[in-house]
């Protein structure tokens, strides 16, 4: 599969819907390359978000300037020796015209750029010291690093934060294609991993069969790759341990585009090829939690419902298993299901797998909202009403979390309610977590990660296929 490219009237169009909405200038930065030990020998590029949604190219170090109506791009100049190291680089004029820019011009114009920009030039925050170190001696005053609760109410930032929340909450037509494709490949990814299961001794062999998958359609990681039998550490980032028949392998793997948009999908498969029947049965309770989940991803559906679906779909669930014992509501008001699922139901997807959380929960929770107290609920990152265009995950779980269990602040209200003899047959399930990308429409939502097998039928015949 050849990946699609967004045309580029799709970035001028979105630099126009930006310039719409501010009142003042804006400069919005690549970010800096880091080096790891000196400074040809770096790390990997990756731009920062805001800017590969208006450019849809990563220059190291460059910042698009939004003032005076138009948006300018501020690169740096090709150096003499590019074309003996790098290959030749494209002229600012080539940039000018491949990205349908005002103008393109060099990096040391910039400071000069900037102070005659007409008022304080707003920017985004970022979590990396030498690229606010960077924003701080370009724009002459303090950005510090860090997410975006260190954005004051009120100033040229908030109201840059804001405009480009406005802007990439809800997903433009070039977007979604973007997201399809990096979904689609994806889901590849996940069948190589169930395929190179077979006959592999460690977790690092399936991940490299994943990994590799990605890069065969031009992906790279939307985030550290997460595949490990130890599912209940959620995000278990070692890929070290030994698999064996009668293990569960749990693999968190999603690719981004050339473009920056990700994917972010979770399966579980059985390592042995085959579910036990225990296995067979918490999946099939996660699974339930999961489409009852996704069958809620419509317009208008506040997202925290979906998060109270899934986990009272699962709480009833492991009470028909014997798990819990008494009626669901009461387990539920109990705080029953983040015994088990102690996380949020998932949080939005676009350029980055948690989009727009380096904003903090500008973006999530809708104004006069904010985090639930209670433990388990606390830990959900999305609470809008749903419109069509946004771009959600699902992914409940079911994790047998020995701390978890062992805290009486956390159990003591479901207390002899949670049988734990006959929970006690089921630790051959360490950790389960099912994950989707969902768009929501005006209509039915669009699983967007469907071709990666998710039931127990599907799965069993990817892993017996080769
Ligand atoms: N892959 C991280 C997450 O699912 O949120
Ligand atoms: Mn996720
Ligand atoms: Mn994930």
């Amino acid at each position: 599969m050849l990946l699609p490219r967004s045309p580029v009237t799709a970035f001028a169009a979105r630099r126009s819907a930006l310039l719409a909405r501010l009142d003042g200038p804006a400069l919005l930065a690549a970010g800096q390359p880091q080096a790891r030990n000196f400074r040809n020998n770096s790390h990997p590029f990756r731009a920062s978000s805001h800017f590969l949604y208006l450019l849809g190219a990563a220059i190291p170090g460059a910042a698009l300037l939004f003032a005076h109506g138009e948006a300018q791009l501020f690169a740096p100049a090709p150096e003499p020796d590019d074309a003996l190291w790098h290959g030749v680089q494209p002229s600012f004029s080539e940039l000018q015209a491949t990205h349908a820019l005002a103008a393109v011009r060099p990096l040391e114009e910039l400071q000069d750029a900037v102070r005659d920009a007409g008022g304080t030039v707003a920017t985004l925050p970022t979590e990396d010291a030498a690229s606010s170190a960077w924003l701080s001696s370009v724009l002459a005053r303090r950005v510090l690093p860090g997410t975006g609760h260190a954005i004051a109410e009120g100033t040229p930032d908030h109201a840059l934060a804001l405009a480009m929340i406005a802007l990439r909450v809800r997903h433009d037509a070039a977007a979604v294609t973007q997201l399809r494709a990096a979904a689609e490949a994806s889901a590849q990814a996940h069948i190589a991993g169930m395929r190179a299961t077979r006959g592999a001794k460690h977790e690092f062999e399936i991940a490299a069969a994943m990994i590799g998958e990605l890069r065969r359609h031009h992906l790279d990681d939307a985030y550290s790759p997460i595949v490990t039998v130890h599912g209940e550490v959620l995000h278990n980032r070692g890929h070290d341990n030994a698999v064996a028949a009668g293990d569960l392998l749990l693999a968190d793997v999603g690719g981004e585009t050339p473009e920056g948009w990700a994917a972010d999908i979770t399966r579980v498969w059985p390592v042995s090829g085959t579910f036990s029947p225990t296995q067979r049965a918490i999946y099939e309770a996660v699974l339930a939690a999961q489409e009852a989940a996704i069958a809620r991803v419509t317009k208008g559906t506040r997202y925290r419902d979906i998060h109270a679906t899934a986990g009272r779909t699962l709480v009833s669930a492991l009470r028909d298993l014997g798990i819990f014992k008494g009626d669901v509501d009461g387990l539920v008001e109990r705080g029953a299901a983040a015994i088990f699922f102690p996380h949020g139901v998932g949080h939005l997807l676009g350029l980055d797998v948690h989009d727009l959380e380096d904003l903090g929960d500008r973006a999530a929770y809708a104004p006069g909202r904010v985090r639930p107290a209670r433990f388990g609920d606390r830990y959900l990152r999305l609470d809008l009403d749903l419109e069509p265009g946004m771009a959600v995950t699902i992914e409940p779980g079911f994790y047998q979390v020995p701390a978890i269990l062992a805290d009486a602040s956390i159990t003591g209200a479901v207390g002899a309610d949670l049988d734990r003899d006959v929970l006690a047959r089921y630790a051959d399930v360490r950790g389960i977590r099912i994950e989707d990308d969902v768009l929501c429409t005006d209509g039915a939502p669009e699983v967007l990660t469907r071709a990666a097998p998710k039931s127990i039928a599907a799965i069993e015949a990817a892993m017996a296929s080769q």
